[in-house]
């Protein structure tokens, strides 16, 4: 059993005092009674929480992947820069998706949101090490030294200490780099410690779910299936 509040906060619904005033106002119901009692026990397994009459959980949570362009912000909002929520299509603005993790204004791909707050927490988590596929074009050739240091855990100019990753040349100037954590422009900044400036940067895979042949620009739901391979995953 969980308490109503958390398990809304948990599902992306909003902060706790955001919670608070959504209940207060009688929005949220369970099992079609309204309730406004923020430590009301429930069970999620069992039973139908609805916020503005929208099931949340079970059938009510929505994964979506998106082609990521570049020029766009990975913020909900931005008060200059134009941000990833503008290339979801209107019908999904209501359902407070969140995007799971960032990619840089530059980069390109795949960017996974939900409005599922517990597999956001876990997408996201370090120790969870869900791993992630980059392309990259770079200056300079990644050499088998390069591939020997990022297996080995990479020490960033700054000191940072990087976890083991992957390093595959694909040939002059192109490479795959796989990391399990999110460290800000981690993969520029680990190709920057080898010398091998990156110049252009694409997300093509998170555990299992695959970019495919999805449009830049374009979003589509993720099936049950890829969703559950990310339960599985973290
Ligand atoms: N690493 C980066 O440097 N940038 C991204 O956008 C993602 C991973």
């Amino acid at each position: 059993m969980d308490r109503l509040d958390k398990y809304l906060c948990d599902s992306g619904v909003g902060t706790r005092s955001q919670v608070k005033q959504i209940l207060k106002a009688g929005r949220v119901t369970v099992d079609g009674e309204t309730i406004r009692d923020s430590s009301r026990k429930i069970d999620p397994a069992l039973q139908k929480i609805e916020l503005d009459g929208v099931l949340l959980g079970g059938t009510g949570r929505i994964v979506l992947m998106l082609n990521k362009p570049a020029g766009y912000v990975t913020a909900t909002e931005d008060a200059r820069q134009p941000t990833v929520m503008e290339l979801l299509p209107a019908h999904y603005r209501h359902f407070d998706l969140k995007p799971v993790g960032r990619l840089d204004k530059d980069t390109e791909g795949l960017l996974l949101f939900t409005n599922d707050g517990r597999l956001l927490h876990r997408l996201i988590s370090p120790k969870k090490e869900v791993p992630k596929v980059y392309y990259a074009r770079h200056a300079g050739c990644a050499r088998d030294a390069d591939v020997a240091a990022f297996a080995e855990g990479l020490i960033l100019r700054d000191g940072t200490v990087c976890l083991p990753a992957k390093l595959e040349p694909l040939g002059e100037g192109e490479s795959l780099i796989t990391v399990c954590e999110g460290k800000y422009h981690q993969v520029r900044r680990m190709m920057a410690s080898r010398n091998m400036t990156v110049l252009y940067l694409e997300r093509r895979q998170e555990g299992e779910i695959c970019l495919g042949d999805l449009p830049r620009g374009a979003v589509r739901e993720l099936t049950e299936s890829e969703i559950g391979s990310l339960e599985r995953q973290t």
